[in-house]
């Protein structure tokens, strides 16, 4: 991804400044997905980093790992599956419990996510802050047999050391790093 690239994603995530609570700067990622220039730089450079990666899903997290989850499995042709915040998935779930920057939370994933055996799966999201989300997700897909290839997100707030957390589950890659 070129600097030019870089700088054009990066310029299109907003910063809103105490959201949801006093103290957070809140990387609103809506004016990247609003700007059509931005996404498909994104995506094209997603798309072309894991299309030799051999996956057989994508895994995404609710909610704003739905978006760019579900348009990089379409474009590698690959399945999605959604890691939910509990009580939103139907039938029969694993769980576990994390910490966020602002409070606590636990995400879910059907038991029968991954209808292959021993699948290659991405875990994607937008943003790594803490990282307990993401850690808590990958216990989760590794607790249902698939093998977790690598996680990925656009933006990792390095300051919070979410990345040393989550490598202990998976290697991590990050489109920016702030
Ligand atoms: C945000 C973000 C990540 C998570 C990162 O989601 O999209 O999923 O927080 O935080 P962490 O690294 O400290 O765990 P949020 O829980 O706010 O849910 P949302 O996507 O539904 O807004
Ligand atoms: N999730 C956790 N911290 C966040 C932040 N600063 N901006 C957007 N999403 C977040």
């Amino acid at each position: 991804l070129s600097e030019i690239d870089k700088n054009l994603i990066q310029n299109s995530i907003r910063d809103v400044k105490d959201f949801p609570k006093e103290g957070v700067v809140f990387k609103d990622i809506t004016t990247l997905l609003n700007n059509k220039e931005a996404l498909q730089t994104l995506i094209n450079h997603l798309e072309d980093r894991y299309k030799s990666y051999d996956l057989d899903y994508i895994c995404g997290i609710d909610s704003r790992g739905f978006i760019f989850g579900s348009i990089l499995a379409d474009r590698l042709n690959v399945g999605f599956v959604p890691v939910r915040k509990k009580g939103k998935l139907p039938s029969t779930t694993v769980c576990e419990k994390y910490e966020l920057e602002y409070g606590y939370d636990e995400v879910e994933i059907h038991l029968d996510a991954f209808p292959k055996k021993n699948p290659r799966v991405l875990l994607i999201d937008d943003l790594i802050a803490t990282g307990g989300t993401a850690a808590a997700a990958a216990k989760l897909i590794k607790n249902v047999d698939a093998n977790l290839i690598e996680a990925c997100f656009i933006l990792n707030l390095t300051f919070l050391n979410g990345v040393k957390k989550v490598k202990e589950h998976t290697p991590v890659y990050s489109v920016l790093d702030i």
